[in-house]
C-alpha cells in the first residue's frame, strides 16, 4: 500500500501542543504527515518543534513567494489525501463556513476537493454558541467530517463542559477510518453487492465488571471487527457493528451500538436481527465475575486477595447461530487461537453450527492482536483455505467479497 499522507492544518487554540503527539503517532502508523500553522497558532507551539516531528517543512505564509513557487497552496492540497483541522478553533470553522480565504490554511481549505476531518477544540460557551452553532451545521451540510469535540475539563481552571480536542488516539483513528474509507474496493467488491442485505458484525473486547473501577478484559483492539463492517458497508450493506470497548472511530455508513459487557453484547445482537450474514469478531469473555462488588473492593493487611466467582457468559456464536427463528444465512465466527489453530475452528464451526470459521493464531509473537496485520484460515464445509498475511482491511474486503458470493450464490440456487 502506498503511502497515505495527511495535511495537518494547526490552529491557534491552547489544545494546539497535542499536535506535536499527534504528528509522532500518525508517523508511527506510516502516514506522511506535512502542517500548515495559523498565525495564531504559532504563538502556542513554534514551527520549529513541528517540523522536527514532522519532517518536512512547515507551512505558515500564504504569501511566502519561495514557497508559492515551489509547492503553492494548490499543491499542497493536491499532494495530500486527507485534510485534517485540529485543533479547529472556532474562528477557523467560522471562516471555513463563510468561505474565507485570508491566509494560508483558510486559502487550502476553501481550494481543496480532499476529504476533510475537524477536531474542534474550544471554551465550551464558544462551542455552543449560536454562531459555532450555525457555521458547525453549515460545515456538515457540505460534506466536512467532525470529530468532538469530547466534555470533560478545560485548560482553564473550574471550566467544564463540550469543547475537549478528542484524545490523541481517538483522533488518529478518525484518520485512519477516513483513509481506510477512501480505499478502492478490491475488484470483486462493488458497492452494489451487498446493496439490500442487512450485516451484523461484533467487535472488540468485552469489559467484565469486578467492581465499579475493576475489570476483566481482553488485548482485542476491534481493528479487524470494524474493518469488516466498513467493508460491508463499502459493499452497500445496511451494517450494524455491535462494538465493546475500542479506542477506534465509528466506521463511516455503519450503525453502532456501544456495549461493555458480554451480556450487552448479546442483547444488542439479539435486537439487531434479523441480518443476512453475521460476523462475530469480538473476543467476548467467556466468564464473568458472579456478583460483581456495587462499591470498590479494599485491600485489607493480612486478608489476602479477594475470591472471584466465575460464571459462564452465554455463547453469542452458538446461540444466534443455533436459533430456529432468526438464523443469519451465512453466520461466520472468529477463533483467535495460540495452538493448534485449525484444529480448533474445525471443532468449532462444528460445535457452534457455524457456516465458517476465521481463524488465526494471537500468540504474543504474531503481533496480531492489536495490530494492523493479519494472517488467517478460513475454515468452511469444504475445507480449509490459508490466506497470506495482509492488512486487517485487505482480510476484511477478501471475506467480504467471499460472503457476498456464497450469498448471491446460495439465493440462485434456492
Ligand atoms: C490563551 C489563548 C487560548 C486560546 N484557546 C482557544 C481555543 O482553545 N479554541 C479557540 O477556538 N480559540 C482559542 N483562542 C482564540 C484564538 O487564538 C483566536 O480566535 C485566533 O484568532 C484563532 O486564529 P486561527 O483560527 O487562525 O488559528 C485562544 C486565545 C488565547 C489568547
Amino acid at each position: 500500500m502506498s503511502t497515505k499522507r495527511i495535511l495537518l492544518i494547526i490552529g491557534g487554540g491552547i489544545a494546539a501542543y497535542k499536535c506535536l503527539d499527534l504528528i509522532r503517532r500518525l508517523r508511527e502508523q506510516g502516514i506522511a504527515v506535512r502542517v500548515v500553522m495559523t498565525k495564531a497558532a504559532q504563538e502556542f507551539v513554534t514551527p520549529l518543534s513541528v517540523g522536527a516531528l514532522s519532517n518536512d517543512r512547515v507551512f505558515i505564509d500564504l504569501f511566502d513567494l519561495n514557497d508559492e513557487r515551489e509547492i503553492g497552496h494548490i499543491r499542497l492540497s493536491r499532494e495530500a489525501d486527507l485534510i485534517v483541522v485540529a485543533p479547529a478553533t472556532a474562528d477557523l470553522l467560522a471562516k471555513m463556513a463563510g468561505g474565507h480565504a485570508n491566509d494560508l490554511a483558510t486559502s487550502v481549505l476553501l481550494a481543496t476537493d480532499k476529504p476533510v476531518l475537524v477536531a474542534p477544540a474550544m471554551n465550551p460557551r464558544m462551542w455552543l454558541n449560536p454562531a459555532t452553532r450555525r457555521n458547525t451545521a453549515q460545515l456538515k451540510s457540505d460534506g466536512i467530517h467532525f470529530i468532538g469535540p469530547a466534555t470533560g475539563e478545560m485548560a482553564e481552571a473550574n471550566e467544564a463542559g463540550p469543547g475537549r480536542l478528542v484524545e490523541v488516539l481517538e483522533l488518529v483513528a478518525a484518520i485512519e477510518a477516513q483513509l481506510a474509507a477512501q480505499r478502492k474496493p478490491a475488484a470483486a467488491v462493488t458497492s452494489s453487492l451487498l446493496a439490500g442485505r442487512h450485516v451484523l458484525i461484533t467487535s472488540g473486547p468485552t469489559h467484565e465488571p469486578i467492581d465499579p473501577v475493576r475489570y476483566i478484559a481482553n488485548r482485542s483492539s476491534g481493528k479487524q471487527g470494524h474493518a469488516i463492517a466498513a467493508a460491508a458497508a463499502r459493499a452497500g450493506a445496511r451494517v450494524t457493528l455491535v462494538s465493546g470497548p475500542v479506542s477506534l472511530a465509528d466506521p463511516v455508513g455503519v450503525a453502532v451500538l456501544h456495549v461493555e459487557t458480554a451480556a450487552q453484547m448479546m442483547d444488542a445482537v439479539r435486537e439487531s436481527l434479523p441480518a443476512d450474514i453475521a460476523v462475530f469478531t469480538a473476543a467476548v469473555a467467556d466468564w464473568r465475575v458472579a456478583g460483581s462488588a456495587p462499591s470498590k473492593m479494599k485491600k485489607a493487611r493480612g486478608a489476602g486477595p479477594p475470591k472471584l466467582d466465575l460464571v459462564e457468559n452465554d455463547d453469542i456464536l452458538r446461540a444466534i447461530a443455533s436459533s430456529r427463528t432468526s438464523r443469519p444465512n451465512l453466520v461466520i465466527g472468529f477463533a483467535a487461537e495460540t495452538d493448534d489453530v485449525v484444529g480448533y475452528a474445525r471443532k468449532k464451526r462444528k460445535s457452534k453450527n457455524a457456516d465458517w470459521i476465521v481463524a488465526n493464531d494471537v500468540s504474543p509473537s504474531t503481533g496480531i492482536m492489536g495490530g494492523d496485520r493479519n494472517r488467517v484460515h478460513l475454515v468452511t464445509a469444504s475445507g480449509v483455505e490459508d490466506w497470506p498475511e495482509m492488512a486487517k482491511d485487505d482480510v476484511a474486503e477478501r471475506l467480504i467479497a467471499r460472503a457476498a458470493q456464497h450469498l448471491n450464490r446460495t439465493w440462485v440456487e434456492t
